[in-house]
């Protein structure tokens, strides 16, 4: 019996099977106009080909909470009513195509205002901020303002409407995006948090910015739905690594999870890095599943792992060995929308089929 494809129930929230499709930014929202920051086409293909390819959970990618704070000028927006409409006709045809509609938000923080991916093009960006703890560069984009406490009130705020937006918009899982580098998490890490206030210092004040946030979301967040967190479980500086430079670590990460399970927060989904350009990351086939093992054993909070999860022995092992409670794939289901399907056939599992393809699985 394959425990990769058992359902797994949180709160009132049941997915049919643990593989789930890893948030990933596509770069093609309009970049200005009434549309700016609608799902596109495109966006409505790429999410519904990897519903019908049998993910469990589709997660719709890293979606700016404010104008100003897109990551690039090409990110979706959650921050007005028209890209609420939009948004909840994605979240109607995944749910549609049989798998449950999640969307994950996020603030770039210091990252914010690079280009995209594949030919790094920036339109102009007048209204651009780049928000951060403190005012530390990443790599070659400028040095971000430090927020002030207004400042941080008011990016918690814009994090509260648009779940409310995202709740009104049908979706089912929620995640905040707390990983790679990005605002949330550099408020954690001492690499780039280096404030004196009641938001730096010690690893409680650094923690204070996401957990102040989770309880302004989960307050717009229905009690019934899930919550996620994506974390960066380890800088791979110090602590974890030969590296001398300080970071946040694994330990840190797993002091975070009970803290954020407190105030409930569902599934830790761990990934790592991104807070310095050079981090001595060891990347292999499922590198980061040994920190979801160990913030699931040190917590007891349920946990996703993600990163070069590639195989579907693979996958089923991380499972059931209890390394984590599900699985994300990102690029293996850019490559091959039917994953899924074609590990249930490999673990000889059953998996639901759309009622208008059954033809095709019933006759040889
Ligand atoms: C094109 C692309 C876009 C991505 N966008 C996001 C994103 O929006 N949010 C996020 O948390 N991670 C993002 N990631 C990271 C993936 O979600 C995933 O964690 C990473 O690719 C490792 O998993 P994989 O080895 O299965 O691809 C992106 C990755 C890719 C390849």
């Amino acid at each position: 019996m394959s425990q990769l494809f058992e359902p797994l129930t949180l709160r009132d929230v049941t997915f049919g099977n643990r593989v789930w499709m890893s948030p990933m930014m596509q770069y093609c929202a309009p970049t200005g106009g009434p549309d700016v920051g609608t799902p596109t086409d495109w966006h409505l293909q790429h999410l519904a080909s990897r519903a019908v390819g049998g993910a469990g959970l589709v997660m719709v990618e890293a979606t700016a909470v404010t104008p100003d704070s897109r990551a690039t000028a090409y990110d979706l927006g959650l921050w007005n009513e028209r890209q609420q409409a939009a948004l909840a006709r994605v979240a109607a045809l995944l749910t549609a195509c049989g798998t449950v509609p999640g969307l994950q938000l996020n603030h770039p923080g210091r990252k914010a205002g690079s280009g995209r991916t594949w030919n790094d093009e920036h339109p102009p960006r007048p209204d651009l901020r780049r928000l951060a703890p403190s005012p530390i560069a990443f790599g070659p984009l400028p040095a971000p303002d430090e927020l002030t406490a207004d400042g941080i009130a008011d990016v918690i705020g814009a994090f509260a409407r648009a779940a409310g937006r995202a709740r009104e918009a049908g979706f089912r899982v929620l995640e905040l995006h707390g990983a790679h580098g990005y605002l949330i998490h550099s408020f954690l890490s001492p690499q780039a948090n280096h404030r004196t206030d009641a938001y730096g210092g010690s690893r409680e004040r650094r923690m204070r910015f996401a957990l102040e946030l989770v309880e302004a979301v989960r307050a717009q967040w229905p009690q019934e739905l899930p919550l996620f967190f994506r974390t960066s479980a380890t800088d791979w500086l110090a602590g974890d690594t030969e590296d001398p430079r300080p970071g946040w670590t694994v330990e840190d990460t797993a002091v975070l999870a009970r803290e954020l399970t407190a105030r409930g927060v569902d599934l830790l989904d761990v990934s790592s890095g991104g807070t310095v350009p050079d981090a001595p990351i060891p990347v292999g086939p499922g590198y980061q599943v040994p920190l979801s093992a160990r913030v699931r054993a040190a917590t007891g909070t349920p946990t996703a792992a993600v990163g070069l999860i590639t195989e579907p022995e693979q996958a089923e092992k991380i499972i059931a060995k209890g390394e984590a409670d599900a699985v994300f794939l990102g690029r293996v289901l850019l490559r091959d929308p039917y994953w899924p399907r074609r590990a249930a056939g490999v673990l000889g599992a059953a998996l639901a089929v759309p009622p208008q393809y059954t033809r095709a699985y019933s006759v040889r």
